[in-house]
């Protein structure tokens, strides 16, 4: 029995204002009282409380050096830096991300080389990756995308086989498990976001971690002066006393502060978010045109805290409906969604024709010795992201009424799609 779309002016699906299970970060009394003592003692400039957190996170991670930095565009310049991309050379990076999974490289001299998506991940596609490298090539960042893991077991041999270090983007996959173990502990160093609006949210903050010594205190040397007395390694003492990079990195301490204790609810509030979207995506299994973007059930891996989480579109399943109009017609069912996700990088005219630094010629050609710029059909998955995947509420608390309001929004419009072509 067709039901008339809400666009059409018949009854909503979703009318319940679903916000409250929506808002984030979720600020505690613990937390409050965590920030005010710093505050209150003055001590947002040093180290001490950054420690302890970043022991904290390390045991809960399980990786034996952490390193906070000010921000997650911070984090991954160092891990950058610590993997010894320098003056030429390239890093390989899935060209839907946010910029700071690769931009920073033109600070290095470096560049980045964009490598496709997979369809359903959403990640790095592994099957993508070999065509791009070259003899300048020196790390892959594996961006764990929407919470999605990226699927290490085919990267790390491909890694490995070509001598790259993995450096892998946590920013949105904070507790994500691929095969039973959490992400950020795959490659040479992972690197991560922690900003207010992330899953794990500790205000404006950066985390790096790694098992390697040597990749840990080059991470310290780049940006974290005041801390040199920790470096043993021969090839970086004599610099002790000025960053190498030039940059000062620390994280504020009240953003440490609140790490802490947010590092504490942590676990709890994943297994609700993870409750509740997978209670949203069970509600919507077999719907035409629209698919859950998580890993298999029985796979060990997951979604973490889901962070920017997002659904698989696939118009020709609609009759070929726009995605535009899909979205429209949900939201005006009361769930909120709009298509794609960041935008393709490799397409962004600062990847293409922008002279940062007056070389005379596009920054991205001056940082290599050869003409990396990559045509937009070079890379089609990701050129076509816009098509692929349309945003879906983030539930952070289990409400099933609620949820099963907003499921139905999107069920409603699916398999009424012929209403809107
Ligand atoms: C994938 C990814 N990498 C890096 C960053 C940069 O982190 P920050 O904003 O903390 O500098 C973000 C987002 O903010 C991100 O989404």
């Amino acid at each position: 029995m067709p039901e008339k779309l809400a666009v059409f002016g018949g009854p909503k699906a979703a009318p319940t204002d679903p916000q409250a299970l929506i808002a984030w970060p979720l600020i505690t009394r613990e937390d409050e009282e965590a920030v005010l003592e710093v505050l209150r003692s003055g001590n947002m400039s040093g180290t001490d409380i950054t420690k302890r957190f970043e022991q904290e996170f390390g045991a809960w991670l399980g990786m034996p050096h952490c390193l906070a930095h000010c921000n997650g565009t911070a984090a991954l310049q160092a891990a950058m830096f610590a993997c010894e991309l320098g003056v030429g050379d390239e890093l390989l990076c899935p060209s839907m991300t946010y910029w700071a999974s690769s931009l920073q490289t033109y600070a290095l001299g470096a560049t980045p080389v964009f490598v496709d998506i997979h369809p359903d991940t959403l990640c790095i596609d592994p099957a993508g990756i070999e065509r791009w490298i070259s003899p300048r090539t020196r790390a892959i960042m594996a961006v764990h995308y929407a919470g999605y893991p990226c699927d290490m077991d085919a990267i790390l041999p491909i890694a490995e086989k070509h001598n790259l270090k993995v450096i892998e983007d946590v920013s949105h996959a904070h507790g994500t498990l691929y095969k039973g173990r959490k992400v950020g502990t795959f490659g040479h160093v992972a690197a991560m976001s922690c900003m207010s609006a992330k899953s794990f949210a500790a205000s404006e903050l950066g985390m790096l971690a790694t098992r390697d010594q040597y990749l840990y205190e080059r991470a310290i040397a780049y940006g974290h002066y005041e801390r040199h007395d920790d470096l043993t390694d021969p090839r970086l003492t004599p610099f002790a006393g000025y960053p190498l990079g030039g940059v000062k990195f620390r994280a504020n301490q009240l953003a440490s502060a609140l790490g802490r204790s947010q590092l504490r609810q942590y676990d709890a509030r994943v297994a609700e978010i993870q409750r509740a979207m997978n209670y949203f995506w069970d509600r919507l299994e077999g719907v035409p045109g629209i698919q859950a973007h998580r890993p298999p059930k029985d796979s060990g891996s997951t979604m973490g805290g889901w962070y920017a989480a997002k659904g698989l579109y696939r118009a020709e399943a609609l009759g070929g409906l726009a995605i535009e109009r899909f979205c429209e017609a949900v939201r005006a069912e009361g769930a909120d969604t709009s298509p794609g996700a960041n935008k393709p990088m490799h397409i962004h005219p600062v990847l293409n024709g922008c002279d940062i630094y007056g070389h005379g010629k596009p920054t991205r050609i001056a940082n290599s010795d050869r003409d990396v710029r990559q045509a937009p059909e070079s890379l089609p998955v990701a050129l076509n992201s816009y098509n692929l995947c349309f945003s879906i509420p983030w539930f952070k608390r289990c409400d099933t009424a609620i949820i099963d309001e907003q499921a139905a929004a999107f069920r409603k419009v699916a398999e009424n799609a012929g209403q809107l072509l």
